[in-house]
Order: C-alpha cells, then sequence, then structure tokens
C-alpha cells in the first residue's frame, strides 16, 4: 500500500484530505508514535466514540491536555458531576438568554468591526474580522471592561497554541502555563466583585446558576472562561473565515446565499462537514473496544479525525463536493444546531455553545454580505489553509463595492 503521510508531517498540513482517505481505506485504525494514541478516521468508528453508549471511554486525556492551560473544565467531568455542570452552564447559551440577552451582543459586535472596512472596498475577512468577532462577543457577553479586550486577545492566542502544540514545544507549553496564572489574576477579582453586584452579563448568569443545591465556585468559572476562549473563540473564528472560503470558491452558491439569507444555515452546515474548524478530538478508552477499524485496548488516548468523518464516503455522496444544498445533511434549525456531521461531537460534551455559534455564524454572515456587494477573492488570490489540530484559511483577502 502507498505509505500514508504522518499527521505531523508538512504534507499533511498542506492538504490532510488525501491521506484521511487513505486511512479510511486501508488503515482505519493506526498506533501513532508522536501522540502515543490510536487514530481513528471512519464516520461510524467517529460517531461510536462520541456517543459511547457503553461508557467505554472518557475524557482524562484532557487532565494532561487541557488542564495546564484552563485548570478544570467541564471537558474533564464526567457521569452525575458532568450531567449538574452542564445543567448549570447549559441554559446561557440557547432559549430566551441567548435570543433576548446575548443576540444584541452578537450584532452589535460584528457591526462594530464590519464598520472599519465597509466603506474602503477592501479587507480581509480573517484578521479584519474572524479572528477577532468571537472573541470580542465572549469578553461582552462576559461583561468585561473593553479596555481589558486587548488582553484578552493575547491570551487567546497563547491558549490556542498550546492546545494546538501536538508536537510538544516546550516554549509554547511554558507560554501557556504562565498564561493561566495570568488569567486567573484578572478573572478571580472580577468574579468575587461581580458576585456582590450581579448584573444581565454572562458572568453574572453563572456566578448565580444552581442546580440542585449545586453552584460553580470561582475556580470553576474561572476555568470556564478560560475555556470559552477556545471552545468558542477558535472555533467559531475558523468557521467564519472557512463559510467564505468555500462560498467564494462557489461563486453560485455564493449567489445563492446572497440572493436567500434563509440559506446561510445551511452553508453553515455543510462547512462544518467540509471543513470542520476541529479535525482531531481525542479520548481515553476504559475498557478494550471493537471497532469497524480494528480494536483498541484499554487505557489508551484514541484520536478521532473529524476532519476525516465528515469526508467519508459511506455516509456522504460525493463528500469531496461543497453543495449546501446536498441531501445528505440536515440543516439546522433555531432551535437546534445537532447537524449530521460531527464537528460538534456528539454525546455528553457535545457542543454546549452550538447555537450561540450558529447565531455568531448567521448574524456575521447576513450583515458581511449586505455590507459587502459584489464581493469577491482579491486578484489572483487563493485561499491556504492552515492547522492540523484546528484548521482553516490563513488569510482571505476582497474586494467589494464600498458601502456606507
Ligand atoms: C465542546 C466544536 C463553538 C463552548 C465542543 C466539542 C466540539 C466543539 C467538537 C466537543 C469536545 C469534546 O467532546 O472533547 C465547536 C465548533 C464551534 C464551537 C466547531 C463553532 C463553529 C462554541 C462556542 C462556545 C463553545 C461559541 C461558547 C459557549 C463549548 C464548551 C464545550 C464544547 C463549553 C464543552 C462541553 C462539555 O464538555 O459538555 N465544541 N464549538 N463552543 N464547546 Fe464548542
Amino acid at each position: 500500500a502507498a505509505q500514508i503521510p504522518d499527521i505531523l508531517s508538512p504534507e499533511f498540513a498542506a492538504d490532510p484530505y488525501p491521506a484521511y482517505r487513505q486511512m479510511r481505506e486501508s488503515a482505519p485504525l493506526i498506533w501513532h508514535e508522536a501522540t502515543q494514541s490510536y487514530i481513528v478516521s471512519r464516520y461510524e468508528d467517529v460517531e461510536r466514540v462520541f456517543k459511547d453508549k457503553d461508557g467505554q471511554f472518557t475524557t482524562d486525556n484532557y487532565d494532561w491536555q487541557i488542564e495546564p492551560v484552563h485548570g478544570k473544565t467541564i471537558l474533564q467531568l464526567s457521569g452525575r458531576e458532568h450531567a449538574v455542570r452542564r445543567a448549570l452552564v447549559a441554559p446561557a447559551f440557547r432559549g430566551r438568554e441567548l435570543q433576548e440577552k446575548f443576540l444584541p451582543v452578537i450584532e452589535r459586535n460584528s457591526r462594530e468591526l464590519i464598520d472599519a472596512f465597509r466603506h474602503s472596498g477592501s479587507a480581509d475577512i480573517v484578521t479584519d474580522y474572524a479572528t477577532r468577532f468571537p472573541v470580542n462577543v465572549i469578553a461582552d457577553m462576559l461583561g468585561l471592561d473593553k479596555a481589558d479586550h486587548t488582553r484578552f486577545h493575547r491570551w487567546y492566542t497563547a491558549v490556542i497554541a498550546f492546545l494546538g502544540n501536538l508536537s510538544g514545544d516546550q516554549e509554547v507549553a511554558a507560554a501557556g502555563e504562565r498564561t493561566r496564572v495570568e488569567f486567573a489574576e484578572y478573572m478571580l477579582p472580577i468574579i468575587r466583585e461581580r458576585r456582590e453586584n450581579l448584573g444581565d452579563d454572562l458572568l453574572s448568569v453563572l456566578c448565580a446558576a444552581e442546580v440542585d443545591g449545586v453552584r460553580m465556585s470561582d475556580e470553576d468559572i474561572k476555568a470556564f472562561c478560560s475555556l470559552l476562549l477556545a471552545a468558542g473563540g477558535e472555533t467559531t473564528d475558523k468557521a467564519i473565515a472557512s463559510i467564505f472560503a468555500n462560498l467564494l470558491s462557489h461563486p453560485d452558491q455564493l449567489a445563492a446565499v446572497r440572493a436567500d439569507h434563509s440559506l446561510i444555515p445551511r452553508a453553515f452546515a455543510e462547512t462544518l462537514r467540509f471543513t470542520p474548524p476541529v479535525h482531531m478530538i481525542m479520548r481515553q478508552s476504559a475498557t478494550e473496544v471493537q471497532l469497524s477499524g480494528g480494536t483498541i485496548p484499554a487505557g489508551v488516548t484514541v484520536t478521532c479525525l473529524i476532519g476525516s468523518a465528515n469526508r467519508d464516503e459511506n455516509r456522504y455522496r460525493d463528500p469531496d463536493r461543497f453543495d449546501i444544498f446536498r441531501e445528505d445533511l440536515t440543516a439546522t434549525n433555531a432551535f437546534s444546531a445537532a447537524a449530521d456531521h460531527l464537528a460538534f461531537a456528539l454525546g455528553r460534551h457535545f457542543c454546549v455553545g452550538a447555537l450561540l455559534a450558529k447565531a455568531e455564524v448567521e448574524t456575521g454572515v447576513a450583515q458581511l454580505l449586505d455590507a459587502m456587494p459584489d464581493l469577491r477573492f482579491a486578484d489572483g488570490f487563493d485561499p491556504v489553509e492552515q492547522g492540523v489540530f484546528t484548521r482553516g484559511p490563513q488569510a482571505l483577502p476582497v474586494r467589494f463595492t464600498p458601502t456606507a
């Protein structure tokens, strides 16, 4: 069989999709020395690990993967402890809280960024918008001082460098741990102060939340806010960049979405399938498990390739084609973000911010399309994706007719 490029090789980083296909076909379960994990690439196997019906997988791997930078978050919790934490935080990201409190925050933050470039006729959708919008939204939702947003962005950059550090660079690891300390020094006094003066913001909602007599400690809330930087920032950032890269590369579909904004949810769902922001998620096996690709021993780390599962030819027709009209993907509605792709994972840890992400992307895309008539790539530009753990276009210079 042809040699499959290693997931840490430059060849894989340039275009992982051919390697994913080779893995699904001829090596659906491989031991990977550098990450010390078994790699799983087929849709049915990744789905099985995430759903975890028989309780065979844990998230203990997060104790070393994210704890040094975030502290103990909801992702490390399991069983009843996780269920209670989930019930404490989830209401803030759906229903009336989302619609009435946070949708205005989303709309305002998007508009502020767009107003800075709409008159000019040119912009970079990645650097001028996507990398800033979701982090601004989270900082604003939490009710943090605008003057602190720059610091918040700096921590965001350090956190995602830490999480993407698959090769274990020592300096990046040390910077991540320093970030945890700085973030705690900043956040903990604000949390204590907020408990005394509850307001209308997300931090107040988290401070006041109570389920079965359980409340979150200052440390729990701080860790959750830190997790939001990565979980809610980088992911949504990549989703916005990718939806534009995909639409701009398919002008007929861009024209359809521009003519009918009710197609934006379809474009979002297909973008998450075709180019998911998070390409791999890890788990720990508690017992020996039999998958379609082979047997995983007990007590090992399993790397689930979402980017591969979402292109599985046994699940999607013509999987390498971006098609917002495809029939084998249910578009999401306003009350659910669960589409038939694995970009938000599945099961207990299914993305708690999926509806928030959907609201951000749908608002952002609609506002950007309206502000940028005649949108096109800058002359001669072709988008280049970057990243292995998370992935998206590194730049998207565009031209358009300026608007007032
Ligand atoms: C969990 C993806 C946006 C907060 C997850 C997981 C994935 C994911 C794959 C599962 C992790 C695992 O099972 O190990 C995404 C994508 C997004 C997005 C692709 C954007 C398009 C957001 C936003 C928030 C958020 C905006 C902000 C609230 C979380 C949290 C969890 C999570 C807190 C952990 C849930 C738990 O452990 O129960 N997300 N996410 N995400 N996400 Fe998102």
